[in-house]
């Protein structure tokens, strides 16, 4: 398991949301807009960020399906979610939320998406959905995974997958070791074979294509800055310490780059929308 603790994806939230491309999530909520309900998948759901951060884009009515591996954070998303609506009511195996005029209805599985893609997809859906979660993936599983969403005939829309750009203020000498270094552990698996790191979005959009959907891309960066001092430290630490796994940086280097306050990072990240043609 990749391990990714609810604090880390609390600390995210905010930059996540703030950053989504507002093309794509307007050609997103078009698409969907006649329908009376949609039925939505999220992969790889964490503690239901990319619901809290989606669910204004879709109709009033809507049943998400919630998959993870990891059974504690499917409990704080449960936890999470229900904070997060009007009113909640938790029925066991479903959870109805009331948030302004959506009705959600929310089920949870926990499932290794390596290892069973299509019970974790389920039968139907009209929506596949993922934030944050493409560049662990493999190649070949993205391939596998446009072909069984592509037998569904569902839309996908995925935010924040990580396309390689990073920039930090103030510069240091040792950024460009730092940003290969971090790249071959991003190229390292993360449960589903070599992972395809900065290059998933570009395997995205290839395998929708060859499944004869329409592909658009926009980008969605973190920029952050002044009040965002916290997840900076974060990504700074985060770095170093898969640095350090890696190797590639000598020790005095990475003590010095992860040493320096920040004022300022950029970090690149691609949304796709595809959609059946
Ligand atoms: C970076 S987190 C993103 C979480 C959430 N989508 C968000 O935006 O906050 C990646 C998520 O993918 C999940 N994950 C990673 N590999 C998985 C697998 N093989 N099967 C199911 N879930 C997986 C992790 O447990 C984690 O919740």
């Amino acid at each position: 398991m990749t391990g990714f603790s609810s604090d880390w994806l609390k600390l995210r939230e905010g930059a996540d949301h703030r950053s989504r491309n507002n093309g794509l999530a307007e050609a997103l909520s078009a698409r969907l807009a006649l329908r009376e309900m949609v039925r939505v998948t999220d992969i790889g759901c964490g503690t239901g960020s990319n619901l809290r951060g989606t669910a204004d884009l879709l109709p009033d009515k809507q049943s998400w399906t919630l998959v993870d591996y990891d059974a504690g954070l499917l409990g704080s998303a449960r936890v999470e979610l229900a904070a997060w609506a009007d009113a909640a009511h938790d029925a066991g195996d479903q959870l109805s939320l009331e948030r302004g005029r959506k009705r959600i209805s929310v089920s949870f599985r926990q499932a290794d998406l390596s290892a069973d893609l299509d019970a974790a997809l389920g039968e139907t859906c009209d929506l596949v959905t993922a934030a944050a979660f493409f560049d662990l993936a493999s190649e070949a599983f993205i391939q596998r995974f446009a072909k069984a969403v592509a037998a569904r005939r569902a839309v996908f829309y995925t935010v924040l997958t990580y396309n390689g750009i990073s920039r930090w203020q103030p510069h240091h000498p040792a950024d460009n070791a730092v940003a290969s270094a971090f790249h071959r552990h991003q190229l390292s698996d993360k449960g589903f074979g070599a992972a395809a790191g900065p290059m998933a979005p570009i395997h995205l959009a290839d395998q929708f294509q060859f499944a004869e959907y329409s592909v658009q891309e926009g980008e969605s960066p973190w920029e952050l800055g002044r009040g965002d001092q916290a997840l900076m430290d974060e990504v700074q630490a985060g770095h170093a310490m898969a640095i350090a796994e890696i190797g590639g940086v000598d020790a005095a280097t990475l003590k010095s780059w992860v040493s320096r306050r920040l004022s300022g990072v950029y970090i690149g990240h691609t949304d796709t929308l595809a959609m059946p043609l």
